[in-house]
Order: structure tokens, then C-alpha cells, then sequence
């Protein structure tokens, strides 16, 4: 790359967006962060500086705040592209708390949309979630199958989050979006310098499992051993983490240098591979030598039987595919557990 690019990374030291903004740094972007710190900490930048050699720059921040969002572009008129990661995720908490999700998730959306509405050439990347098909009619999903009701308000910010950046691209020939709609991204950056931190007891199976075999947990639910699968439990496309993190590159650079039909875009990131979650328990218990103490419990309302992607589309048109093996995926998740926890 002859010319050095400014990318905003919002919500860039969460766990998907630390691991973009790696994979932005090695090849050889500038990075801006910007994050409130409502679900991360600041040492990320501490791993991120490790594995790269270099610290890319922080502004604490809340994007929820409308006049420091103006006053950001206005200090940075050369940034060239905005990857958006910053948003409120947890889809239990989204049904208690929708007010928080909608200012969370849409305000900000349409803070930074304003703001790069008014420049010439702006490059903006969504992250947005396989949760938008709900259970799909069809396995495995493409980018074509129809956008269910959403079962949460977190989900529904996702699917309206979209329908803004269309209509915005509408009215705004100049703009070029494009949304990542993710399937279940798991694991840890190979080196175990940056990885997942959820706070309090997680939603998510993988981290539960690392959880439970690092002593945190007692033992996992599994929910569910009735599905219509072949053994009875959920199925999901799990992704490696830095797969994924390369997606938004190739996605960017994309949008940075080539002349699409269409200045809005969507991209399904998954591997391709559904795994039920007895599946994923062995691939823990394969990489890493414990036994998993695990229990088959009733459904967890609002699940799917099963989703994994369809890729042929970012295989196709962004020459992009995810790598790693479950086993791959599963081990780094583990490495990182162990570390943080100094097992
Ligand atoms: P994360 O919580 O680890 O990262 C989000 C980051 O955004 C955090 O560092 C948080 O502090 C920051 N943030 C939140 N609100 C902010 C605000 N108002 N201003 C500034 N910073 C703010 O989450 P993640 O797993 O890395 O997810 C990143 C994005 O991907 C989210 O938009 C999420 O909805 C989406 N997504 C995640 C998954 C998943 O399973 N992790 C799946 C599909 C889509
Ligand atoms: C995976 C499988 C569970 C925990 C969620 C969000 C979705 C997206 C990704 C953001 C399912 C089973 C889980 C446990 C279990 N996020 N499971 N015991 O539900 O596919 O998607 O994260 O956009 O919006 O809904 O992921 O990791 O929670 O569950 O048996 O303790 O593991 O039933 O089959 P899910 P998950």
C-alpha cells in the first residue's frame, strides 16, 4: 500500500474490534480508536501493541455523545474509513434494558452517519450479526434469505442499524457501506495477548466452557438435547476471531479502492460449517486434554435450531475465506483463558 489510510475503529478495544484493529496495523493502516470503555479496559492496547509493535491511537469516548462526535471529525478530516463495532451486545439484557440498546446501538449509528454523509468518498463497515435471519428456512443461509422479526431489541438494532446505512447510501451516492452480518465468532489472537472478556457469568457457549474448565463455573448447561439435529443440540457456524478481524480488512479495502455497482453492500462471515454444541464440547475436550463437566438442560427461549452461513458471496466477491478448524479456533480460546486466568 503506497499511501498510510486513517481508519476509525469504534468499540476498537472490544474483543472483535482489538482483533481487527491487529490485523488493520499489519497491514499497515492507521488506527484511531475510540471506545467508552463500557466493555473493555484500556491494557487491550497493551496486547494490541505487543503483537504489532505498535500502539494505534485511543480517544475515550462515548459515541452517544453527539457534539464530541462532530468535534472528532472535525479534528480528524483525514479519516478514510470507519469500521463500527461499538454497541451494546448482550441479547438477554437488550429485552430488559431496550432503551438502552436503541440509544446504544441506533444513536451512535446515526451520529457517525451524519458525519460521514458530509464528506466525499467515505468508507463505512457495520457489524451486524447472523441473528437478523432468525431460524432461516433454508440451511445454509445466504445473504438472500429473508430478514426475520427480530426476537430481541438487540436483534432489532441490528436489522434496523441496516435499513439506516441503505437508506443513508440511497441519498448519499458518495458513501460506501458495507455490513458483516457475523455468525458466532469465538477463540483468542494465537499469541494470547488479546482475547474475550465478558463480564460476569457469559451468554456465549464457548466462553462458558473455558470458564467452566478454568473452575469459574461449576458446570455448563447444555440447552437443549431435543433439536431436530443430528445429535439433538443447537448448531452454529463458529468463527474464529481473526478470521473474521481479516473479513473487515479485505471489506475495507474493498471499499477504499474498488468501483462497485453498489454503494451498499452485505456480506455474510462464517466458515460455511454448522457444529452442535456436543461438538464444540469435543473439540474442547480434544485440544485440551480436560474432561468438561456438562449437563443437558431445557431450551433457552428465543434459540435457534440451527444456523451457519452460506459464503460464497465474500468468497466470491472479497476473495475472502475463514481459515482456522474448529480445534484451532477452540485452542486459542483456551490458551487465552488459561493465561488470563494464570492457569
Ligand atoms: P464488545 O463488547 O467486546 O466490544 C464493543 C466495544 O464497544 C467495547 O469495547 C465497548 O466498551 C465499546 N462501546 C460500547 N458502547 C460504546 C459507546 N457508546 N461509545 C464508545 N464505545 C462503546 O463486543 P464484540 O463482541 O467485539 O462485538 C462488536 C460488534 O459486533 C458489536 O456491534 C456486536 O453487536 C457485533 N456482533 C458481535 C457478535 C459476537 O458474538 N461477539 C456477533 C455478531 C455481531
Ligand atoms: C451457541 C449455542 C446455545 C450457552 C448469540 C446471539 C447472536 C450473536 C451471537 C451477536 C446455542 C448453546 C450457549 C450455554 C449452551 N451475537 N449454549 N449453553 O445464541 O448462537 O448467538 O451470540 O450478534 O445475536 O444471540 O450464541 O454462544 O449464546 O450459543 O448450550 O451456556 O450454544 O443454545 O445452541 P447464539 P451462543
Amino acid at each position: 500500500m503506497t499511501e498510510k489510510k486513517k481508519i476509525l475503529v469504534t468499540g476498537g478495544l472490544g474483543f472483535i474490534g482489538s482483533h481487527t484493529v491487529v490485523e488493520l496495523q499489519n497491514e499497515g493502516f492507521e488506527v484511531v480508536i475510540v471506545d467508552n470503555l463500557s466493555n473493555s479496559s484500556e491494557e487491550v492496547l497493551d496486547g494490541i501493541t505487543r503483537i504489532t509493535g505498535k500502539t494505534p491511537c485511543f480517544e475515550k469516548m462515548d459515541l452517544r455523545e453527539k457534539e464530541k462526535v462532530q468535534d472528532f471529525f472535525a479534528r480528524h478530516r483525514d479519516i478514510s474509513g470507519v469500521i463500527h463495532f461499538a454497541a451494546s451486545k448482550a441479547v438477554g439484557e437488550s429485552v430488559e434494558k431496550p432503551l438502552l440498546y436503541y440509544e446504544n446501538n441506533i444513536n451512535t449509528l446515526v451520529y457517525l452517519l451524519q458525519e460521514l454523509s458530509a464528506r466525499e468518498g467515505a468508507c463505512f463497515i457495520f457489524s451486524s450479526s447472523c441473528t437478523v435471519y432468525g431460524q432461516a428456512d433454508e440451511l445454509p443461509i445466504t445473504e438472500n434469505a429473508p430478514v426475520k422479526k427480530a426476537e430481541s431489541p438487540y436483534g432489532n438494532t441490528k436489522q434496523i442499524g441496516e435499513e439506516i446505512i441503505a437508506d443513508t447510501c440511497s441519498v448519499y451516492p458518495e458513501l460506501k457501506a458495507i455490513s458483516l452480518r457475523y455468525f458466532n465468532p469465538i477463540g483468542a489472537h494465537p499469541s494470547a495477548e488479546i482475547g474475550e472478556l465478558p463480564l460476569g457469568v457469559p451468554q456465549n457457549l464457548v466462553p462458558f466452557i473455558t470458564q467452566t474448565a478454568a473452575g469459574l463455573r461449576d458446570q455448563l448447561s447444555v440447552f437443549g438435547g431435543d433439536y431436530p439435529t443430528a445429535d439433538g443440540t443447537g448448531v452454529r457456524d463458529y468463527i474464529h476471531v481473526v478470521d473474521l478481524a481479516k473479513a473487515h480488512v479485505v471489506a475495507l479495502q474493498r471499499l477504499l479502492q474498488a468501483e462497485n455497482a453498489s454503494n451498499y453492500e452485505v456480506f455474510n462471515v462464517g466458515t460455511g460449517t454448522g457444529s452442535s454444541v456436543l461438538e464444540v464440547i469435543g473439540s474442547f475436550e480434544r485440544v485440551s486434554g480436560e474432561k468438561l463437566n456438562y449437563r443437558i438442560v431445557d431450551r433457552r427461549p428465543g434459540d435457534v435450531t440451527a444456523a451457519y452461513a452460506d459464503t460464497s458471496r465474500a468468497n466470491t466477491e472479497l476473495g475472502w475465506e475463514a481459515r482456522s478448524t474448529l480445534d484451532e479456533a477452540i485452542a486459542s480460546a483456551w490458551k487465552w483463558e488459561k493465561k488470563i486466568r494464570k492457569i
